[in-house]
């Protein structure tokens, strides 16, 4: 059931560097073109067509203004889009993009890398409905399939982890806003600035996180290799880029 008090802001990371994607030769990979067009404009149309999306911010890096404006600027809804400069860390990033979305009347948060074109409606609904049932916090994951091993320096296997249980993490995450940004902000006063995601900020804060259903598809373009493949299957692809 909608519960119609609430508004769904939406918080896409588009601040890093893209260091293991190759970012010195060919710049952030989130501006690297897949089918045709960048990566970030694929992400934020996802999100712009999406109904139940209310107010957007998109964390840039500052060098990036001109880049986010070429990318996105002509995006039909482009228009309600608030851009705000990230951090050093994806933690800090997602945190001044909390604090420019508190200015809105967003209720609810979901936080998403700009890295992840790939998302689909049905997650973004699955996500919706986990927060429409009142949860705390929600993560889309898939169980994780390959077999795990812990290896030592040594370059040995030293066991097999069970991966009974065991969830890849995937994005957008989301949340109260008001109390993502309060574990937010207890983080940095205290320092904790290792967290990789914002599910980990929650259950450290003492959130609950619920799992929902994630997507195979909704993969984190990381290394080069997932950005030429991410083209590939753009290209084959019948559907509109
Ligand atoms: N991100 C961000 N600010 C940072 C670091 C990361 O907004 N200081 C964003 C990235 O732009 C990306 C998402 O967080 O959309 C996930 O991070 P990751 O895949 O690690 O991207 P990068 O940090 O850019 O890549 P790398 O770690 O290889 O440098
Ligand atoms: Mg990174």
């Amino acid at each position: 059931m909608d519960d119609r008090t609430m508004t769904i802001g939406i918080v896409i990371v588009a601040a890093g560097r893209g260091e293991r994607a190759g970012s010195l030769e060919d710049g952030p990979k989130q501006y690297r073109r897949i089918g045709g067009r960048p990566v970030i404009t694929h992400t934020l149309e996802r999100f712009l067509t999406w109904s139940r999306s209310g107010p957007i911010v998109v964390v840039i890096h500052r060098d990036d203004e001109a880049l986010f404006a070429e990318a996105c600027g002509k995006l039909p809804g482009a228009e309600r889009v608030i851009t705000t400069f990230g951090g050093e860390t994806r933690q800090r990033s997602v945190y001044e993009g909390l604090r420019a979305l508190s200015g809105t009347d967003a209720t609810h948060v979901m936080i998403h890398d700009a890295a992840r074109p790939f998302v689909d409606r049905d997650v973004l609904d699955r996500v919706a409905q986990a927060l429409d049932e009142g949860q705390e916090g929600v993560l889309p994951a898939i169980p994780v399939t390959d077999t795990l091993k812990r290896g030592g320096s040594d370059g040995l296997v030293h066991d097999t982890v069970p991966r009974a249980g065991l969830y890849a993490a995937q994005t957008p995450q989301s949340f109260h806003l008001s109390a993502i940004r309060i574990a937010h902000e207890k983080a940095a006063a205290l320092r904790r600035e290792d967290f990789t995601d914002d599910a980990s900020i929650a259950e450290w804060a003492g959130l609950t996180v619920t799992l929902v259903e994630g997507s195979v598809d909704n993969i984190k373009l990381t290394v080069k290799r997932d950005i030429a493949m991410a083209d590939e299957k753009l290209s084959q692809s019948t559907l509109p880029a």
